[in-house]
């Protein structure tokens, strides 16, 4: 288990002082922190199919980046090379428990746990995340520059590496294990590793409105739905026929605003695009489906966990409604086990103690058998 030290400050604290607004070094943010997976685990994954990897070199001043799967690392060398893997947290459930003390900041602003492992002098280079993201020191140290966000002019330093021209540093220091930058979106950044060392970033990533407009779009089409025609029996002659009057843009307007006021529809799209996995999940299906008699008793003896990198979320108002959202799609289920089902989409594991309540409860057993059949929670040992 991990304990996240924000400096003394309180969680709220540190959203008003630091969050998406300045960059900040949390020393021993993680105090006594031990690598949650080794270097050559880290490099093993990156040789598999379904894992998201990227090496980034520097050879005689000239970078170069290539997409994994990895087949070997000998011709890199000693020095200067870097191994970026996404989604850890898919393919890790020691690393993806570095995750949980940021709970503080609800999953759905989450992208995923990136981890990074570097030789000496090892970097990926200046550049800007659109992103807010907590770099934890693992082993080893780097020496990380942090810039303002003025503007900045980027570059592809290759074709898989947008750079950042040089910046000034507002924060420029050596992060031990256990230390924590926090950086908020569109401030510059560099870390280069002092010495063969790893690290972990908890990234949260904010969605364009332009994504999500165009994610709605493809909603509606898929569902059939937003089809209406504008419609205006009540039109008067016009003396300006090359003209939109204001009266027509307003009607023009209200058409696609009208689908936003929706709320049942913009609440499914958003509850199934937001619980979208945003990497490839590693979904393993029981040898043999569970039977509803024999899951009441499981939950007595075993905590049940979800799948790394499955999200699950429910909207404050519809749970009670008995609607939730779970990796893309949204599920009905009866409104009296709302409660137990806000505990699911809260929790990435909960134990026997925490589900006694409804352990006995015929609908949350039958959604919980449903949830184990489906590969995306799991039964662990109740520690
Ligand atoms: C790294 O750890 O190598 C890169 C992390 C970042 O700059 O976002
Ligand atoms: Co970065």
């Amino acid at each position: 288990m991990y304990t996240l030290d924000l400096m003394q400050l309180t969680q709220q604290q540190f959203l008003d002082e630091y969050w998406q607004k300045k960059p900040v070094v949390i020393r021993q943010g993680f105090k006594d922190f031990v690598d949650p997976i080794a270097a050559d685990e880290l490099a093993g994954l990156a040789m598999e199919e379904q894992v998201e990897s990227r090496l980034v070199h520097k050879s005689e001043g000239k970078w170069n980046a290539a997409f994994g799967p990895f087949e070997s690392y000998e011709h890199l060398g000693n020095q200067d090379w870097s191994l970026v893997i996404q989604a850890l947290d898919n393919f890790s459930e020691e690393a993806a428990e570095m995750i949980e003390p940021f709970r503080f900041i609800p999953h759905w602003r989450l992208d995923d746990l990136m981890a990074s492992f570097a030789m000496p002098g090892g970097s990926v280079g200046p550049h800007i995340d659109n992103y807010d993201t907590f770099i934890c020191q693992g082993s080893g140290k780097r020496h990380w520059r942090v810039g303002d966000n003025s503007s900045h002019v980027e570059f592809a330093a290759h074709e898989a590496l947008l750079h950042v021209e040089p910046f000034e540093s507002i924060i420029d220091v050596e992060l031990e294990t256990g230390d924590i930058l926090y950086i908020p979106p569109g401030f510059p950044h560099e870390g280069i590793s002092l010495d063969v060392s790893m690290s972990f970033s908890i990234g949260f990533r904010a969605n364009s409105s332009v994504s999500l407009l165009s994610a709605f779009a493809d909603h509606l089409i898929d569902n059939e739905q937003g089809a209406e025609l504008l419609s205006d029996p009540q039109r008067q002659v016009t003396s300006h026929s090359g003209e939109v009057s204001n009266k027509d843009y307003s009607s023009l307007k209200k058409q696609v605003a009208n689908l936003l006021d929706d709320d049942a529809t913009f609440k499914a799209f958003t509850g199934q695009f937001l619980t979208n996995a945003k990497h490839e999940l590693d979904i393993l299906l029981p040898d043999e489906p569970f039977e509803l008699s024999e899951v009441s008793n499981l939950l007595h003896s075993h905590a049940i966990k979800r799948l790394g990198g499955l999200r699950a979320f429910y909207f404050e108002d519809t749970v009670e409604q008995g609607l939730c959202y779970i990796n893309g799609s949204e599920l009905a289920f009866s409104a009296e086990i709302a409660n137990g089902v806000k505990l699911l989409c809260d929790n990435v594991m909960l134990m026997p103690n925490d589900v006694s309540s409804w352990s006995q409860n015929a609908a949350f057993v039958e959604l919980v058998t449903e949830l184990l059949n489906q590969g995306y929670w799991y039964l662990a040992e109740a520690e």
